[in-house]
């Protein structure tokens, strides 16, 4: 089994990337043969919204190291991925990898599809976390990937999480067992039990993952709130589901503008 550490962080030997060289031990250790990447070393540009890589199935055109970053991704059987908390969110370059993401994610093969990823998240201050932990979430399962484990960890400073050796070992066990060829969930429970993280929209008494877009009602017994999902399975992330919205939703897209183009360039001259 290969396995692609990944660090998203400019920080050299940094939190993120202690915890996925800890993970890769854990790894190596079980057999594994590894690999580490810093995304910050390779050039990523802004997707430019050709939809090429959706509609055609070609690669991306642009001429940069993304589609290195996504080979050396296929090439392995497991991720793991180091990502720090920037801002209340999931640090930028997470973001500029993934929306280069399109054509895998509408590969009819899901070329990613059950390959085993932990996620190990590091920020600075309690009740800072934001939206960190749901966009990881996102990239994985967007792309297909089976969480096994995520891990926030509170660690502000330069090589904080070094002092943490819960973590750490849990890192470690993580990325050994993934070596083995684990594939259960074993992190921490959130409300969704999809991406289990505790993000819901709420209206009135139905809530809704907007990540995994399930829904379900709050239920409120002896004083505790939990929620009880109408279709758990039938979440946005199963190859069907998948191909339903490429079909249904994005492919149309392309034929509408083709009959429109004439008109669109007639009143885009105005804004010229
Ligand atoms: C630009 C920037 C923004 C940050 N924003 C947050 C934040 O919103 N919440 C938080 O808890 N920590 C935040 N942090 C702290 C980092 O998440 C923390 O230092 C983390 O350990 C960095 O991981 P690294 O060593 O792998 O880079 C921020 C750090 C930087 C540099």
């Amino acid at each position: 089994m290969k396995i692609l550490g990944m660090v998203v962080s400019a920080r050299r030997l940094g939190n993120s990337e202690i915890a996925v060289r800890e993970a890769l031990m854990g790894a190596e250790e079980a057999g594994a043969e590894t690999e580490i990447i810093r995304l910050t070393d390779y050039e990523i540009k802004p997707c430019i919204g050709c939809m090429r890589c959706a509609f055609k199935k070609e690669k991306c055109h642009i001429k940069d190291d993304c589609n290195r970053v996504y080979e050396k991704m296929l090439e392995a059987d497991a991720l793991i991925l180091g990502v720090p908390d920037y801002i209340l969110g999931a640090a930028g370059y997470l973001k500029m990898l993934l929306d280069r993401s399109m054509g895998y994610l509408f590969a009819q093969n899901r070329p990613f599809y059950g390959k085993p990823a932990m996620a190990i998240v590091p920020y600075g201050v309690k009740d800072w976390e934001g939206l960190t932990m749901p966009m990881v979430s996102i990239f994985l399962l967007s792309l297909g990937y089976r969480i096994v484990d995520q891990i926030m960890v509170r660690c502000q400073g330069p090589g904080e999480i070094l002092f943490n050796e819960e973590v750490l070992e849990r890192c470690h066990k993580t990325g050994k067992l993934i070596a083995a060829g684990a594939v259960k969930y074993r992190g921490k429970e959130g409300t969704c039990p999809v991406c289990h993280n505790n993000l819901m929209e709420i209206d009135e008494l139905e809530v809704r993952c907007p990540i995994c877009n399930i829904k379900g009602h709050i239920i409120i017994e002896d004083g505790k709130l939990s929620v009880k999902f109408e279709d758990p399975e039938n979440h946005r992330w199963t190859p069907e589901n998948i191909k339903e919205h490429f079909e249904k939703n994005v492919l149309p897209s392309g034929p509408r503008y083709m009959k429109l183009r004439n008109e669109i360039k007639e009143r885009l001259k105005r804004y010229r």
